[in-house]
Formats: C-alpha cells, sequence, structure tokens
C-alpha cells in the first residue's frame, strides 16, 4: 500500500490542528485596510468576503473596550473583517459570565478560543450573552461540562465546534440539531460515558466529526448525513451485539465520505452492508478483534477502489481470505501492514496456498 495512503490514515487520527492560532496576534492598531470617507470615519472594506459582517461599517474599532473584557482579548482583523475572542487567561466561570456583560457594540464574532485553561471547568447555561460566535475552539483545558443552552447564542453561526482534549462529562448532544451551519464537530480525547449517535443525524452540512478516545458508549447509529467526509469513532467503547458492527451502522448518504475510522474497539466482526459504499472510501479497522475479513461484508468496498486497514487483528487466515487472493487482486486494496495471527503479513503470503480452498 502506498504511503501517501498511510500519511492520510495518520492524518484523520489527530485531532483539529489549532489553527485558531493564527487569529491569536495582538491587536497593534496596524489599520491598513480601514479607510477615511469625507467625514472622516474609518470604513472597513466588505466587499468580497462573504463572511463580511456589515454592522462594522463606519467603526474602525469594532471591538469592546480592552479593559471592559481583560483578560479576554479581542482581535479585530480588518482583513477578513471578522473579531475573534481569547479568553485562554479567564479565571473563574463568574468572571467569564461578567466579562460577557460588558458592552459589546457588536453581537458577531468569528471565533471564542480558550487554550490550556484549567479554571473553566463548565461552561454555564447563557454565558455568552447573546454573542454569536462561527468558531467555539476550547482546546487542551480542564472543561468537563458544557451545560443545555451555553452555546444558544451560536445556533444560526457556528460551523465549527472543537473542545478536544478536555475531561467533558457532558454535552448538550440534543441541541446540535439547532445548528445548521455545523460542519465540523470535534470531541475527542474526552471523558463522555455515552455519544447517542442519533443526536447528529440530520445535520445536513456537517462534513468531519470526531468523536476518537472517550471511551465512551456509542449508541445509535449514524444516518442522514449527507456532507460527511470523515467520520472518527477510534477508540470508544460501543455497545453492539456480540462486537458485531451490524448493517446499516453508517449509512450517511453522503457521496463525498473518504474515511471511517474504528481503530481500537474490539470489534469481532461487521456485517454486510454496514458501512455506506463510496468509491476510494478508507476504512480503518487497526486493532480489533477481527479473525477473518468475510468477503461478502469487505468485496463491496474494496472492489470500488477503497482500502481496508486491518492491522492488529487476529486474522487466521484460512480459506475464508482465498477471496483477496483471485484475479482481481483486491489484497492490493488491503494495507500490507495486515498480518496473520502468526505474524506473516498478508502480501507474504504465497497465493498458491489457496488454490486448494
Ligand atoms: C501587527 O502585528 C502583525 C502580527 O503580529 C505584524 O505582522 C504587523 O507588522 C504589525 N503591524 C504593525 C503596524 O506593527
Ligand atoms: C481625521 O482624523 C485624523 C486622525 O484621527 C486627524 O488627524 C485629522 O485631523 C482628521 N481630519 C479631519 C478633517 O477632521
Ligand atoms: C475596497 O475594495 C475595493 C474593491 O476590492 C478596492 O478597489 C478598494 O481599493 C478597497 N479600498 C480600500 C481602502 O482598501
Ligand atoms: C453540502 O456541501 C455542498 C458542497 O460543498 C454545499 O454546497 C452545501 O451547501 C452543503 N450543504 C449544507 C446543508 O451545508
Ligand atoms: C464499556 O461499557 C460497558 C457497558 O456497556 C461497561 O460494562 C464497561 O465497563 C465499559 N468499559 C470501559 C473500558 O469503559
Ligand atoms: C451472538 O452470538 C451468539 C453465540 O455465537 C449467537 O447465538 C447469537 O445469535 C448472536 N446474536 C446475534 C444478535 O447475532
Amino acid at each position: 500500500m502506498k504511503s501517501h495512503i498511510i500519511a492520510l490514515l495518520i492524518a484523520v487520527i489527530t485531532c483539529s490542528s489549532t489553527d485558531g492560532r493564527q487569529f491569536l496576534d495582538p491587536q497593534n492598531g496596524s489599520q491598513h485596510h480601514v479607510y477615511s470617507d469625507a467625514f472622516n470615519e474609518s470604513k472597513v472594506n466588505v466587499t468580497q468576503d462573504s463572511r463580511h459582517q456589515p454592522e462594522y461599517y463606519g467603526y474602525d474599532r469594532p471591538c469592546p473596550n480592552a479593559e471592559d473584557i481583560a483578560p479576554c482579548v479581542c482581535t479585530y482583523n480588518s482583513e477578513d473583517n471578522a473579531m475573534d475572542l481569547d479568553c485562554s487567561a479567564v479565571e473563574s466561570e463568574d468572571q467569564l459570565k461578567q466579562i460577557f456583560k460588558a458592552d459589546f457594540q457588536f453581537k458577531n464574532y468569528r471565533s471564542f478560543i480558550m487554550y490550556a485553561n484549567i479554571n473553566i471547568k463548565v461552561l454555564e447555561a447563557g454565558v455568552f450573552n447573546g454573542i454569536s460566535f462561527e468558531q467555539i475552539v476550547i482546546q487542551f483545558s480542564h472543561l468537563e461540562i458544557i451545560e443545555l443552552q451555553a452555546l444558544d447564542s451560536c445556533y444560526e453561526t457556528a460551523w465549527k465546534i472543537d473542545v478536544c482534549y478536555n475531561r467533558i462529562t457532558s454535552f448538550p448532544f440534543d441541541e446540535l440539531s439547532h445548528f445548521p451551519k455545523l460542519r465540523y464537530f470535534a470531541i475527542g480525547y474526552n471523558s463522555l460515558s455515552m455519544i447517542p449517535a442519533d443526536a447528529f443525524n440530520g445535520l445536513t452540512a456537517l462534513e468531519t466529526l470526531y468523536l476518537w478516545d472517550n471511551h465512551a458508549n456509542i449508541v445509535g447509529t449514524f444516518k442522514d448525513l449527507p456532507n460527511l467526509s470523515g467520520i472518527n469513532l477510534g477508540y470508544n467503547n460501543f455497545s453492539l451485539t456480540n462486537n458485531t458492527i451490524p448493517t446499516k451502522y453508517i449509512k450517511t448518504g453522503s457521496s463525498d465520505l473518504s474515511y471511517i475510522n474504528l481503530f481500537g474497539n474490539n470489534i469481532v466482526s461487521v456485517e454486510p452492508g454496514a458501512f455506506d459504499i463510496v468509491e476510494g472510501l478508507v476504512i480503518s479497522m487497526y486493532g480489533n478483534a477481527l479473525s477473518t475479513l468475510e468477503e461478502a461484508t469487505w468485496r463491496p468496498y474494496l472492489e470500488a477502489q477503497g482500502y481496508l486497514s486491518a492491522e492488529d487483528n487476529p486474522l487466521v487466515c484460512g480459506c475464508d481470505i482465498a477471496w483477496l487472493f483471485g484475479e482481481d487482486q483486491l489484497l492490493g486494496q488491503v494495507y500490507d501492514d495486515a498480518t496473520c495471527t502468526d505474524g506473516e503479513r498478508l502480501i507474504d503470503l504465497d497465493p498458491k496456498i489457496f488454490d486448494l480452498c
């Protein structure tokens, strides 16, 4: 298997890069994209950016007074005509709530950012006090609970919610249906005990779903996600009958689905028709308990030029996998690292041993 596929695998197992950082340059008074009109009012160019917020027109400093919101820091990016609020240094829930009672002249912000904060355990209901964000990024912090309606001001605006690397035990999953623009949802590396798959169903904008490493009981099935490009369910605790992925378990209806990642979930088998069949789909079963690769299950994905990662599974390598060594060479669609229980790689097996099957 080619190395770029491996690279893709590695790429999909990491949480979103902390791309919020690019917004974090402290405001330094640079105003080169702001100009003055005849009345000497500063004006912001709002012509090209589809996300422009014309309410800023006529103002060169749409952020609240810095001292009113400290230790949060508001940055106005005139090029994008967007405001970002970094509250990494906030000291308590009460302080955060107080900050949002300041005079916010404008209500629509691009991002709410909090990195490496150990003080905020609860994101409280109504905390944003009507201020909306397009991106909510809270990472590497000690957040435990996101209360019902903590994010209500962002229902119509948020396309990204990334709360990876916290200690979250409670998230208002039932509210996700209120976010029609949600494209990116990541809650990996937390401590959820249960994740209701049904809460995502019908999120037509959703492209990336990242639930990695919660050791959570994932309940229900994933369906009706027509824009999904990747789903990452590694290292959870599925509650599946006989540890078997049932038919129609992930049926998004998306023609853009490019990966399904099920690393480390103690899966013993996968029923035929468990997933969407999409050309080029990469299915990662690394580190599960598969003892065979059933033809009825896997042939359709491999025939659709999909790829299967089966490394670190106790494959028995009997006649049941002879189909991979047929004239259609479907073994070429399985990663090289798949091995039999004796450690021999599937690609190193002599195809002749299957002649008697
Ligand atoms: C403002 O800060 C940015 C990044 O921190 C820098 O690239 C830019 O040159 C600064 N502008 C001024 C006028 O100091
Ligand atoms: C416009 O504003 C600038 C900077 O604030 C100031 O120096 C200048 O005198 C003003 N011009 C007029 C015509 O008011
Ligand atoms: C505003 O945008 C228009 C069209 O892109 C451009 O021609 C004009 O120079 C810009 N004005 C400023 C002050 O950047
Ligand atoms: C789904 O993706 C397409 C293509 O990227 C986009 O045009 C469409 O708006 C998306 N649907 C939703 C509901 O966002
Ligand atoms: C997985 O879930 C089952 C109940 O569904 C529970 O008994 C078990 O302790 C969980 N395992 C882990 C590692 O959380
Ligand atoms: C689970 O496995 C047992 C033992 O192999 C079998 O009898 C039972 O029918 C299986 N249940 C389902 C739902 O497949």
